[in-house]
């Protein structure tokens, strides 16, 4: 039972941030699924948002923060986050994350729902050049092992202590102290018991319980199923953001045009070839046209799309100086010339897809969730900063925020956190290989299609009592194989993202009314009474 001090699940920013502050001070494990850098941070595009122009303050990023939450957000969790974004910026800055910079000051980008210039960026790859930085961090640091190809299954609890009496159970509720997670290793296809005295989940998001996400492949929601499962509460999770601006393209399916292109001038129009072809509809939607939060952006493109029965829409930044257009978008020019679109001269297909899970596990300001040595930071988390609708580029900045903050936290309370106890290794017993591993894959894909088609942009009350249905019988059939066949990866997330698309259906029917990105054809209104959506187990 390899034992280290604090075991992190994630190595994208939320992960790698706590652990680079706790390795000051103890042995640090890092699990993640595939390789370091296969979680959203590496494939984020428009940057974080931080209040450091001179005429901008905490209070404007603060209130375009609630304003885009449609009343949802938690004040204490917004100011928190705001107030610490410099910071977190000359952080990163001295990690030698090569920021952009003009005449001596970070250069700021504008995305949409933000009053200022507010966005830190390195070029249209800014969650690359983070997550390397992070990367070569850890590497270097004596106190942190990473370990890659590690599928993390469940939360290791007190029901998993060697003299604990009753067995294996698939419901964990009420499972007591985390004490580490089971986790597959790809490689060797065994099971292995990582015991540790506190537990950080940094798991990130579950794009992929969608047909289309920018998020990429291993986004299945690992950390908020497994967190569910041993007991915690989790919530907001009908609060599924859908980015306005995926490109259209029948190969390439989730490749994301950052808002930034919106935010230096660029204009939805409707394609040629129908009434209004060639020209903007934002301003028949919102006053403030192509800038207005994601929530209002991709509804009105869904709206345009279904009324006119289109493919997609057209995001034009043609008219630029083109020079201006390869400066500030030098990889997203280059990723649709070889595409066969030129940016500069031609508008750019695109169509929503789910992009960002604002609910997840309910965690305090001090990244606690509700179970003792089990924390919970970064997309996987809800925190209350983004209530009902994130605001654009809030999101890497929570995950700086807090991995800092569950640190801290981590290192001041260290006495309470008792070594682990002796700990029963996984069941072995389910030792036979399914024959019918295909299955796993419809499943999946049958799965994502009716979330899209359910449970996306605009639902309605039938429509998600359909899904509810369908998730059912899928998860009988999943927990039997789960039950009898020797664990895989497929396997693993199937059962989790199934788990999610529970928790977010369960939360779009509790939701009577529709606010920020819920929006319920049967309950149109936003009511001015109804609060966060908090799924307790059991
Ligand atoms: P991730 O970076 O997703 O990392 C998750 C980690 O958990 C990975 O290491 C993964 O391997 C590991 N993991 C997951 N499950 C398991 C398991 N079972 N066992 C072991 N390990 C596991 N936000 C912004 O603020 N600004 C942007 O410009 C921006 N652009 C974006 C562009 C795209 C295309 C996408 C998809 C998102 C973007 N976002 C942006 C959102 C932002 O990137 C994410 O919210 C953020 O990176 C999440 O970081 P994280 O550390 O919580 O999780
Ligand atoms: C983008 O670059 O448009 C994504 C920004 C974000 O998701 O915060």
């Amino acid at each position: 039972m390899p034992s280290h001090d604090v075991l992190i699940v994630g190595s994208g920013a939320a992960g790698l941030t706590a652990a680079l502050v706790l390795a000051e001070r103890c042995r640090v494990l890092v699990l993640a699924k595939g390789a370091l850098d296969g979680g959203s941070t590496a494939w984020a595009q428009g940057g974080i948002a931080a209040v450091l122009d001179e005429g901008d303050t905490f209070d404007d990023h603060i209130r375009d923060t609630m304003v885009a939450g449609a009343g949802l957000n938690r004040r204490e969790t917004v100011e928190f986050v705001v107030e610490n974004a410099p910071e977190a910026i000359r952080r990163l800055a001295d990690l030698g994350v090569p920021f952009n910079a003009e005449s001596g000051a970070l250069h700021l980008t504008r995305e949409g729902g933000h009053s200022h210039r507010r966005i830190v960026h390195v070029d249209d790859a800014t969650g690359w050049a983070v997550q390397q930085a992070l990367i070569a961090a850890a590497k270097a640091h004596p106190n942190i092992t990473l370990r890659p190809d590690m599928v993390a299954i469940d939360l290791v609890t007190d029901r998993h202590r060697a003299d604990h009496r009753a067995g294996h159970s698939g419901d964990q509720s009420g499972s007591g102290r985390v004490w580490g997670v089971y986790a597959l290793d790809t490689a060797s296809g065994r099971v292995e018991c990582f015991a540790a005295r506190a537990t950080i989940l940094a798991t990130g998001g579950a794009g992929r319980t969608y047909l289309f996400s920018t998020a990429p492949r291993g986004a299945t929601g690992d950390g908020i199923a497994m967190a569910w499962r041993a007991g915690c509460r989790v919530s907001n999770m009908e609060f599924m953001q859908f980015h306005p601006t995926c490109l259209y393209n029948l190969e390439v399916k989730n490749f994301l045009i950052t808002e930034a292109v919106r935010g230096e001038g660029g204009h939805l129009k409707l394609p040629p070839g129908v009434p209004g072809g060639g020209e903007r509809f934002m301003p028949r939607f919102d006053p403030r046209e192509e800038l207005a939060p994601r929530d209002i952006v991709a509804r009105a493109i869904d709206h345009e799309i279904k009324r006119l029965g289109l493919d997609y829409v057209h995001l034009d930044i043609s008219h630029k100086d083109p020079d201006f257009v390869r400066g500030h978008f030098p990889n997203i020019y280059e990723r649709l010339l070889g595409l066969g679109i030129d940016m500069t001269k031609e508008p750019i297909p695109v169509v929503p897809a789910q992009h960002y899970t604002c609910g997840g596990v309910l965690i305090d300001l001090a990244g606690r969730t509700d179970l003792d040595g089990l924390y919970a930071v970064g997309e996987c988390s809800e925190s209350g900063l983004h209530g009902a609708n994130r605001l654009a580029s809030n999101s890497l900045l929570e995950c700086f925020v807090f991995g800092d903050a569950a640190a801290n936290d981590i290192l001041a309370r260290w006495d309470v956190f008792p070594a682990p106890p002796a700990l029963r290794p996984w069941d072995e017993s389910r030792v036979s290989d399914s024959d019918e591993e295909v299955v796993i894959k419809q499943n999946w894909t049958e799965l994502r299609r009716f979330m899209w088609n359910y449970v996306g942009i605009v639902r309605t009350n039938k429509r998600l009592e359909r899904a509810a249905h369908r998730i059912k019988l899928l998860k009988g059939e999943v927990n039997d194989y789960y039950g009898n066949f020797r664990v895989t990866a497929d396997l693993i997330e199937l059962r989790n993202l199934l788990q999610t698309a529970e928790l977010i259906v369960k939360s779009a029917r509790a939701r009577r009314e529709s606010r920020g990105l819920h929006f319920n054809e049967d309950y149109p209104q936003t009511q001015p009474a109804a609060r966060d959506t908090v799924l307790v187990p059991g």
